[in-house]
């Protein structure tokens, strides 16, 4: 959700340093920016609505302590006096916020008492009014420890004090990572957007308060105060992992670095595979869990789960799995999902089944991130930084590891590396030329349609929701993914003369039944895309994927997401940033 960046250090364009790191982070959403920079009397601060795409802050004073935000609006709409940066009464405090301060009313209340003043409808302008109330008394890092064990709900936030040109962060709930650098210290909301500067990080956990300065960074408990050590690790991705290079847009070349990452993961994770099939094991029951894009890796984990190894695993929503986890108990192994490891929802249900005492493994792809932290066992997903907010390459990455440990359940890992060394040619062959250009004329084709319904079977169902979600998300075009079998009780109805219906087929025992679904909505006029190894005469669009046994959904999919690329490209939309989205939905 909201972008965080601050600078501390002998640079004197710390403004320029703060507005490209904000721009490091544009694809985790945002409505509003704003920068804040220290100058010899005064904060300056610059703040704007929309796009950060062509700002600049040359009009900023040059300065070597400098933050700025991007906003994801909760409280108080999209405004420039909304933005963060938000000061003090006296401009020489300067916070910016990322979570939901949930008793402001209260605080505010007292605040106005005193005569602060307020400009913003925001709840972050009130925690800046109270570390100001606080620090007229007690030294400037006390207050914004008193103001932050005041606060209720998960808040992040860096105040900033021109006085002493020293940043104090702290964080409940959202990310925030120091980067350490030679003379300079440097904060942000995620990690890749430190790598131009430096790979030597810490990872703030809940309640830890860093005060940064250009000297040196000192940690502590923000609820007990006592001292705390930077637990520094280095960060692995390279800088041109996270830049777009000669593609248009990042979620393009997501897609295409696909083959890529499970090339890797086929690899090197033979080992992890088998010892997490043991931990699976072991449990008396396990669970996976994720939200959105990662549900539905989860739903179709349960399919290979049972088809490849004869096991049975549950899978729940992250914001549902909450309410139905009163059976868990410290036998239970919850399997948890994710790209950035920082989603609420996901993290409300794993720390209740910590509560319960059962184990936690995490496959998520951010090193050092919330889940990654809390979990008892990791396994690193591997696809480097997703940038695009449409998930791709960790959904097919999350695949590739299921597909894995399903074979590992079985004792059959080779097999596994085996079939998932399939999908990847397969998938090289759906993202070579031919079939790009062919799927491209099919979004030309169909780019008008108000409707898209994706019907498949068995491992082809979970592929199915996905492919639905990234039309929807992107193209704005509403897709439903559905079981086939459900088409004749109830949606059946919905299908017209012309509606786009994209027929999943693979090579397994659910083809012919899932052909009959497609010839009930051709039947209605439904217009049948069939994705499948061989062509069909109820098709009246034909996308050809070579088998890959039960990794097949793995080029299915990607064969969507292109679909889904192009639809949105063809009706003139931004791919990497779909409205209303962010990339790490870190509130509920
Ligand atoms: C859709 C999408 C989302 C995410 C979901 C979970 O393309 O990206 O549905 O999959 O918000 O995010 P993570 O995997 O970061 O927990």
């Amino acid at each position: 959700m909201c972008g965080i960046f601050g600078y501390v250090g002998p640079r004197t364009d710390g403004a320029t340093i703060v507005l490209a790191g904000l721009k490091q982070l544009e694809y985790r959403g945002y409505d509003s920016w704003g920068v804040a920079v220290a100058s010899p009397d005064k904060i300056v601060v610059k703040k704007k609505t929309g796009k950060i795409g062509e700002a600049n802050v040359k009009d900023m004073p040059h300065s070597s302590f400098a933050f700025g935000h991007t906003r994801w609006a909760t409280h108080g709409g999209v405004s420039e006096v909304n933005a963060h940066p938000h000061l003090d009464c006296t401009g020489t405090i300067a916070i910016i916020h990322n979570g939901i301060l949930e008793n402001y009313e209260v605080l505010k209340q007292k605040l106005l008492t005193k005569n602060h003043r307020f400009v913003s409808q925001t709840d972050t302008e009130v925690a800046v009014h109270l570390i100001e109330e606080y620090a007229k008394r007690m030294l400037f890092s006390k207050a914004v420890q008193q103001a932050f064990n005041d606060m209720e709900g998960l808040n992040a936030f860096i105040a900033m004090n021109r006085n002493n040109n020293q940043f104090v962060a702290v964080r409940s709930g959202s990310p925030l990572v120091v980067g350490f650098g030679n003379g300079e210290n440097f904060l942000a909301s995620d990690a890749a957007a430190l790598l131009p500067y430096t790979r030597q990080v810490h990872f703030l956990e809940d309640d830890e308060m860093a005060l940064v300065s250009a000297a040196g960074v000192m940690m502590f408990n923000a609820r007990t105060g006592v001292r705390i050590k930077p637990q520094k690790q280095t960060l692995t991705w390279s800088v041109a992992e996270v830049e777009k290079g000669s593609y248009p847009f990042f979620m393009l070349k997501e897609i295409h670095e696909q083959p890529g990452v499970m090339a890797d993961i086929a690899a090197d994770n033979a080992e992890h595979a088998v010892k997490l099939a043991g931990i699976i094991r072991q449990s008396h029951g396990a669970y996976m869990v994720g939200c959105g894009t990662a549900a539905y890796a989860c739903l179709a984990g349960s399919y290979l789960f049972s088809k490849i190894a004869r096991r049975h695993v549950n899978w729940a929503i992250g914001s549902e799995f909450g309410y139905q986890l009163d059976f868990l108990t410290d036998k239970s192994l919850i399997l948890a999902l994710s790209q950035s490891g920082e989603t609420m929802d996901l993290l409300d249900s794993v720390r209740k089944s910590k509560e319960k005492k059962a184990k936690i493994a995490a496959l998520v792809n951010v090193l050092g991130s919330s889940l990654w932290r809390i979990a008892d066992y990791t396994l690193v997903i591997g696809a480097g930084p997703e940038k695009g907010v449409a998930s791709t390459k960790a959904f097919i990455g999350k695949l590739a590891h299921l597909t894995l440990l399903a074979y590992a359940l079985d004792g059959r890992i080779r097999e596994g590396q085996k079939v998932v060394t399939m999908a990847v040619k397969s998938a090289k062959t759906v993202l070579g030329e031919p079939t790009v250009s062919h799927i491209q004329k099919l979004a030309k084709k169909i780019k008008k349609a108000r409707h898209v319904y994706v019907i498949g079977r068995g491992l082809s169902y979970p592929a199915a929701l996905e492919i639905a979600l990234k039309i929807k998300e992107i193209s704005y075009i509403h897709a439903e993914g559905l079981a086939a079998g459900e088409l004749k009780h109830g949606p059946l109805a919905l299908v017209e003369k012309g509606t786009p219906c994209i027929a999943l087929l693979p090579d397994d025992e659910t083809y012919g039944a899932n052909l009959a679904g497609a010839m009930e909505m051709k039947a209605r006029g439904g217009y049948i895309i069939g994705i499948s190894h061989k062509p069909h005469e109820v098709f009246d669009y034909y996308v050809p994927i070579a088998d890959a046994r039960e990794a097949t959904i793995i080029p299915m999919v990607i064969a969507g997401q292109l679909l889904a690329y192009y639809l949105t490209i063809a009706r003139g939309f931004d791919p990497d940033k779909p409205r209303n989205l962010a990339k790490s939905v870190t509130v509920k």
